[in-house]
């Protein structure tokens, strides 16, 4: 099974998939190509550490949102892929890229969806003042943070916590379940009906 892996930052979470594929506990899947919208972003150094082809597809070399997704899904097709995983991606996907690949792509979130989506989840979370929080892989679809989820994963907020103890609680975490749903997705165990994905 072909992984296409989109990034924009530091892919501490392409990491976490990158060890599990090497260390067998994901089987019968390799990371084709890593794309990301920022040249600098250090995510495209661990994939090349890793023999993986990084791509840089520049938004801004493109006259619209239309003509970087065509690119994107140039790249997708050229290595085959089944599985798109979102890894700190910056950006929403366009609905061509999602009617393609319909439940198909993957997300890992910081916050326990449906609460603090969108931007800074985990300083949403801290000033909501909720005493619960966590992670969450879900399928994509054409809102942001809305599609079926896959797996959840929750830690305590503690007293005195500020956005970056909780936020490296979490991501603890999120390098635990991302895993373990790609996992799900290539032994083919996720059947999704509706907003309900169930592990079989
Ligand atoms: C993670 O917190 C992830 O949940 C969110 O963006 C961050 C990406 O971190 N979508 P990294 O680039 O995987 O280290």
């Amino acid at each position: 099974l072909n992984i296409a892996v989109l990034v924009s930052g530091r892919g501490s979470n392409l990491q976490s998939i990158i060890d599990n594929i090497e260390n067998g506990y994901i089987p019968n899947a390799a990371i084709k190509v890593v794309i990301s919208d920022k040249g600098d972003a250090y995510a495209l150094e661990r994939a090349e550490a890793h023999g993986i082809v990084p791509v840089f597809v520049d938004p801004s070399a493109f006259g619209d949102k239309k003509g970087y997704e065509d690119k994107i899904l140039e790249v997708l097709g050229k290595y085959d892929t089944n599985l798109v995983l979102l890894a700190g991606y910056m950006r929403i996907l366009g609905s061509r890229i999602i009617g393609k690949y319909r439940n198909s792509i993957m997300n890992i979130h910081p916050a326990l969806l449906p609460s603090f989506m969108g931007l800074h989840a985990q300083k949403q979370t801290l000033d909501y003042g909720v005493k619960v929080a966590g992670c969450t892989v879900h399928f994509v679809d054409e809102g942001m943070d809305t599609g079926p989820i896959v797996l959840q994963r929750c830690v305590p907020v503690l007293e005195g916590d500020d956005e970056d103890s909780l936020a490296e609680r979490i991501l603890e975490q999120e390098h635990k379940i991302y895993p373990e749903a790609v996992k799900l997705f290539v032994e083919n165990r996720l059947v999704v009906d509706g907003r309900r994905v169930s592990v079989i």
